[in-house]
């Protein structure tokens, strides 16, 4: 188990060598300022979390001040401010989810990966994130890995859900 793991470190690239790709987004914006969230998007797909670094990129490419860029990041909760692992858990720990048994699959899946909210496996290869409802309740208990969504979720769908994504 580590904390904010060093093993994704090898997805860190220089965000100079997607120049040409920036340009592309922005050019789809009547004002280069509405690229900011698909920068952050592209950014973040490629080295796997919004260093400052990349709101610089992203700034700079935008021409938004940074320190907004900043604020978007910070905003919002899809966008990772440190690193992740491949496979981004999202685990629903508000009301609907805690009723319908998410503390005993939040536990099961935590003991499971071997790390607690933050952290990532040694492999690189899962980070777990206890978030906010995440607009699912009908399917509680549940959790979003990357961009879908799983539920309802007891300790033997979790390790079913696992062993695919692996
Ligand atoms: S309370 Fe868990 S998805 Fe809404």
């Amino acid at each position: 188990m580590n904390n904010r793991g060093q093993n994704t470190e090898y997805r860190r690239q220089n965000l100079d060598s997607f120049n040409a790709e920036a340009q592309i987004i922005v050019a789809k914006y009547d004002k280069k300022s509405a690229a900011v969230l698909p920068l952050l998007h592209f950014a973040q797909d490629k080295i796997g979390y919004v260093t400052p670094e990349a709101e610089a990129w992203v700034a700079k490419h935008s021409e938004v001040p940074l320190v907004h860029v900043h604020e978007v990041v910070t905003f919002y909760s899809m966008y990772h401010k440190n690193p992740v692992g491949k496979n981004h858990i999202r685990f629903c720990t508000t009301t609907s989810c805690v009723l319908m048994g998410g503390e005993k699959v939040l536990a099961h899946l935590k003991k499971k990966l071997g790390v607690e909210n933050g952290g990532v496996t040694e492999d690189g290869k899962f980070s777990l994130e206890e978030a906010e409802c995440l607009c699912a309740c009908e399917v509680a208990p549940m959790m979003q890995v990357q961009d879908k969504y799983y539920g309802p979720l007891d300790e033997k769908k979790v390790d079913e859900i696992l062993d695919k994504i692996k």
